[in-house]
């Protein structure tokens, strides 16, 4: 195996990548609770995968509102930066690159998912349907009776 193309080096952009296996983003919903923070089991998950050359990471909320699954990572809290950091430093120290996958779910989300309950905002008032996301109970619609998206 070690004559494949997989396991020689490639340029991307400013780096130089080792191999050419990527792990792809996963989402994992193992941020601790409340405040939907990385964890020292998060940088061990990642840690342990950075024999590949890139590693994105599971899809981040940038902010309350743009989370779609229960328990998913967030970095726009100081505590989920700095859970953030041990990650980034975990698998740094393997002398590898990772990117975060940055996401806002927009309407495909649930009223239990958002502050307060409220309706998920999104560019349109228009509800997504037949689409599932997982709440804290499993899955659940991404619907939310009688009340349309909010514009943000
Ligand atoms: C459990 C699970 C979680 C996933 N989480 C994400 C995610 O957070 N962000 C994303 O863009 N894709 C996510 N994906 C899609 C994977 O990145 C995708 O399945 C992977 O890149 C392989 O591509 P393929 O399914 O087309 O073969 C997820 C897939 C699975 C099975």
């Amino acid at each position: 195996m070690t004559g494949s193309p997989l396991f020689t080096p490639i340029h991307l952009g400013p780096f130089t990548l080792q191999n050419r296996l990527v792990l792809p983003p996963l989402t994992r919903s193992r941020s601790t609770q409340p405040g939907n923070i990385p964890n020292a089991l998060m940088a061990e998950y990642y840690r342990q995968r950075s024999s590949a050359g890139l590693l994105i990471t599971e899809g981040i909320q940038i902010e309350p509102r743009g989370q779609g699954y229960a328990w998913t990572p967030g970095i726009h809290s100081q505590e989920q930066i700095d859970g953030w950091k041990q990650v980034t430093d975990a698998v740094h120290l393997e002398d590898k690159p990772i990117f975060a996958q940055l996401w806002h779910v927009g309407r495909v989300s649930h009223t239990s998912l958002q502050p307060g309950g409220a309706a998920p905002v999104a560019p349109s008032a228009l509800p997504a349907t037949a689409v599932s996301v997982f709440i804290e109970t499993g899955p659940a619609l991404a619907r939310w009776p009688n009340r349309p998206c909010r514009r943000p």
